[in-house]
């Protein structure tokens, strides 16, 4: 039986809350066999779904598993567009690779890849990026803005705007930016963004939006190399949240954001990332095509360069030139 079937009989179960519901009630509403039914509530066992089954009564869930499962996210989802297509994986080499495949044959803007574990996880500048299972957010959001290849930085940078505020709400921590789209807490970093943009002559085909985001990791289980940089949001927040109230709140601000910057231009984004960006005032020093630029970070000009006073004039730095 297919796992629609299955997404079927969860949907059921979560709508009915405490109450028992019976096997025949659930084999006439699904359209399937007793038995049937029976093999996909052992799958859902398998899976960390605890059902129980009372003779007479039927079945009631008692526990869900943490998953970002589309069945588990949809519920919470206020966006309207984004995040309605979704492709979910257990476990992938990572989510980019897959969803630049999903956007070369065509799927939608707003169509999201999520995975509980990436083998590959990809950050920026060829790194490899962290992706335990089932402790954080792993997932790339396929956008198709009539933008220029020039513009497309820009949307990094609504991005990082976007995750800033939605987690900001969703944690009431103090979150910043770090030059182009790090978000750090207390100085560490605990969520990365990787835009990947393809194009045709000078415009904008697609873009993959990867999000990188430690939720639940705990210290001990931060790789040695990544102890004094790395964070998440339950070591900052001590405790910890549920992924798929994030998710939704994200999709949402990203949505807002995205939707304001095609109408109004970038500006709005602008002002607000120099709001949250804890580069500004600070004395930076960055690796561009045209050599090392040390100075103090001033802000962002209209573009979306950040502008570094450097041996008494100011330097735009794009986003691309920088580690
Ligand atoms: C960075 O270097 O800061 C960017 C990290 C981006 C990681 C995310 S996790 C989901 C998506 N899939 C990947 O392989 N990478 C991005």
């Amino acid at each position: 039986m297919s796992s629609r079937i299955r997404e079927q009989l969860l949907s059921l179960l979560l709508e009915q809350g405490d109450a028992f519901t019976s096997g025949e009630e659930i084999s006439r509403r699904l359209q399937c066999s007793r038995t049937a039914i029976w093999k996909q509530i052992e799958e859902l066992r398998k899976e960390g779904y605890q059902v129980e089954a009372r003779p007479k009564k039927g079945y009631r869930l008692v526990h869900r598993p943490d998953r970002v499962a589309p069945e588990e996210l949809k519920p919470h989802l206020r966006s309207q567009r984004f995040g309605w297509s979704i492709q979910y994986h257990s476990q992938v080499l990572s989510t980019q690779l897959i969803a630049h495949d999903w956007a070369r044959k065509g799927a939608n803007e707003g169509s999201l890849v999520l995975t509980e574990e990436q083998t590959k996880g990809k950050g920026r500048m060829d790194r490899a990026w962290h992706s335990p299972p089932h402790s954080g957010i792993w997932m790339s959001l396929i956008l198709r803005p009539t933008i220029t290849l020039a513009q497309a930085p820009q949307l990094t940078l609504m991005a990082a705007v976007a995750l800033t505020r939605a987690l900001r709400r969703e944690t009431g921590l103090d979150i910043r930016i770090k030059w182009p789209n790090d978000l750090l807490i207390n100085g560490r970093k605990f969520c990365g963004i990787l835009t990947e943009t393809r194009g045709e002559q000078d415009q904008v085909q697609y873009v993959v939006l990867g999000m990188g985001i430690n939720v639940n990791t705990l210290e001990d289980f931060l790789p040695d190399e990544l102890m004094k940089v790395a964070t998440s949001l339950a070591i900052e927040g001590g405790r910890t949240y549920h992924r798929v109230t994030l998710i939704a709140s994200i999709l949402q601000s990203l949505e807002e954001f995205y939707d304001a910057y095609l109408k109004q231009g970038f500006e709005p984004v602008r002002i607000l990332w120099e709001e949250y960006a804890e580069t500004i005032g600070r004395e930076v020093r960055t690796e561009t095509s045209q050599g090392t630029i040390a100075g103090m970070a001033v802000g962002l000009d209209p573009s979306g360069a950040l502008l570094i006073r450097h041996q008494d004039h100011l330097q735009p730095v794009y986003s691309a030139d920088i580690d």
